[in-house]
């Protein structure tokens, strides 16, 4: 019996797991078995990996196969797989050393042809390889740079089958295109990645906006403190145009979180090939119509996919014309506003993904878009039930809401030198956030927003005398509990960007102001 292993990575949303690969070559009916819990998509793989073998010029051995995968309970999705199978059968053939490819980690999808194409997954699957010690993994060429970015491996892209045996070989390269050859990374060079997620936020700017100077206020104090936001007001006031400008306003992410939201976004495909890393907080903005599924991750067996909450992981979650969303919806965002990630189960294996992020809420107060108050032709109870659709429990989650007020002619044409630049107030968060952080140095969190209530009253309860504006609220029930603590972390943020130590009553009440609405 010849025998020979190679290594790949199973994902269960952005955790992987090593997957041995082990080919044996016995004698018996000629053909490919694969066992170890692969799924339809992985199952595929006996005829790509038969025909990229055929095509590479290699030899197919007509005698029993089997190709297991360890730990075989471990289910193991997708097309990624194909490259460490071919692989290790060329081993059990001897078609390469089986010294040579023990212990790499090898990741990638085959076309018939023997291309290696790219696939999703490819960060998270490096960054676990990475921590589990392995020293080389292979990846499609095109997921080169996003494989790149991890640290202490050494990454090899492979843009075909042939010139990767002709690689374990020790042969010069075949004799073919430019993209079909391997390539080895370079170390990783974070400073040249920064520049590009500069650029894109270069043509929207807060000055843009006039007038609406308490939204502009609110805006900058949802930046910082990571505090959750709603507006609303009549159409075409700049509701839109204000969220939109919110990510101006945030500081870059660092390398930690920069790494866990592009290992996101590698699981959802379409990271650009060039410069993968994200180091700006993202911006998600799903349509009303969005389902369930898109909006808080789901899917099929063969394919999980992240939802927006997930893609908007340490940024912006924008839910434009809030209303028109289906109810059942917005109520699935609850839990992930709780417990900072998602949770899918299928088929006894749970996803998890990531999910901390500023939910912005845009909505109209009617629904027949009057561009005046006094054009409005909605029944009161009508105007009273279009923003019922926004759930109490989820409006309890939001800190700030802001009601907007239709620009005045004289605003949109004047105003223009009093606008301040997205650059002017982004200085302000960020001196404000650092505070935040040398206060919450050595606790896991890192905006006002991410502390959780119990540790908030416990640790960072405003001194005596300055809760006394909201006794009233308080007892009256117009503040719960929950409400309570959602002023309290607005009222830090507000005493962080006016260079308090803590809160005072005039912030305290501020805030509470700013939960309420008006
Ligand atoms: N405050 C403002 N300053 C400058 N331009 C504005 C302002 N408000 C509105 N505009 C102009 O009107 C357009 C519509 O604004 P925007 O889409 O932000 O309004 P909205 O409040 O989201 O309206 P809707 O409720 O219809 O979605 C903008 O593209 C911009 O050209
Ligand atoms: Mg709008
Ligand atoms: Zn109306």
């Amino acid at each position: 019996m010849a025998l020979a292993r190679t290594r790949a990575v199973a994902l269960l949303g952005v955790d992987g797991a090593l997957v041995d690969v082990e080919a044996a070559i016995t004698s018996g009916v000629p053909g490919l078995h694969l066992v170890g819990l692969p799924d339809a998509a992985l199952n595929e793989a006996r005829s790509r990996v038969r025909a990229a073998i055929l095509t590479s010029g290699e030899h197919w051995p007509n005698r029993h196969v089997t190709v297991s995968l360890f730990p075989a309970s471990m289910p193991k999705r997708g097309s990624g797989f194909d490259l460490a199978i071919a692989v290790a059968l060329l081993g059990a053939e001897g078609a390469v050393s089986a010294e040579a490819c023990a212990g790499t980690v090898m990741i990638g999808e085959l076309g018939l042809d023997g291309r290696v194409r790219p696939v999703s997954g490819v960060l998270p699957a490096v960054l676990t390889a990475a921590d589990a010690g392995v020293e080389t993994v292979v990846v499609p060429k095109a997921n080169l740079a996003e494989a790149s970015l991890v640290p202490g491996v050494r990454v090899i892209g492979a843009g075909s089958l042939r010139a990767l045996v002709a690689r374990f070989r020790d042969l010069p390269p075949p004799d073919e295109g430019e993209d079909e050859s391997c390539e080895e990374a370079s170390a990783p060079q974070p400073n040249g990645l920064a520049a590009r997620s500069r650029a894109r936020r270069g043509d929207l700017d807060l000055a843009d906006v006039r007038g609406q100077a308490d939204a502009r206020k609110v805006l900058e104090v949802s930046a910082a403190g990571g505090h959750h936001l709603l507006f609303t007001g009549p159409p075409g006031c700049g509701k839109t145009m204000l969220a939109e400008r919110l990510p101006t306003l945030l500081p870059e992410l660092d390398r930690d979180a920069a790494l866990e939201v592009t290992a996101i976004h590698s699981v959802a495909g379409g990271l650009p090939t060039g410069q993968p890393l994200i180091t700006h907080p993202p911006f998600c903005a799903p349509h009303h119509t969005a389902s369930r599924a898109a909006l808080v991750g789901g899917g099929s067996n063969r394919l999980i996919q992240p939802g927006a909450v997930s893609l908007a992981h340490r940024g912006v979650l924008f839910l434009d014309e809030s209303p028109e969303f289906a109810g059942g919806v917005l109520d699935a965002l609850r839990q992930p506003l709780e417990e900072g990630e998602v949770v899918i189960a299928r088929s006894g294996a749970t996803s998890r993904f990531p999910a901390r992020f500023t939910l912005l809420l845009a909505a109209n107060l009617c629904p027949c878009a009057a561009t005046k108050v006094r054009d409005c032709t909605c029944a009161p109870s009508i105007r009273q039930r279009y923003l019922a659709r926004l759930s109490g429990p989820l409006l309890d989650r939001i800190d700030l809401k802001s009601e907007l007020k239709e620009v005045s002619r004289a605003e949109l044409r004047y105003d223009l030198e009093l606008a301040e630049s997205s650059a002017t107030v982004a200085e302000r968060v960020l001196v404000a956030r650092d505070r935040a952080r040398r206060r919450l140095a050595d606790l896991p969190w890192r905006t006002n927003a991410d502390v959780p209530g119990r540790e908030l009253r416990r640790r960072f309860a405003p001194p005596h005398g300055a809760l006394a504006a909201i006794d009233q609220p308080l007892a009256d029930g117009r503040l719960s509990a929950r409400g309570l603590d959602r002023v309290v972390r607005v009222a830090w943020t507000l005493a962080d960007l006016t260079g308090k130590d803590a809160p005072t009553a005039s912030e305290v009440t501020q805030a509470f102001g700013l939960w309420q609405g008006r």
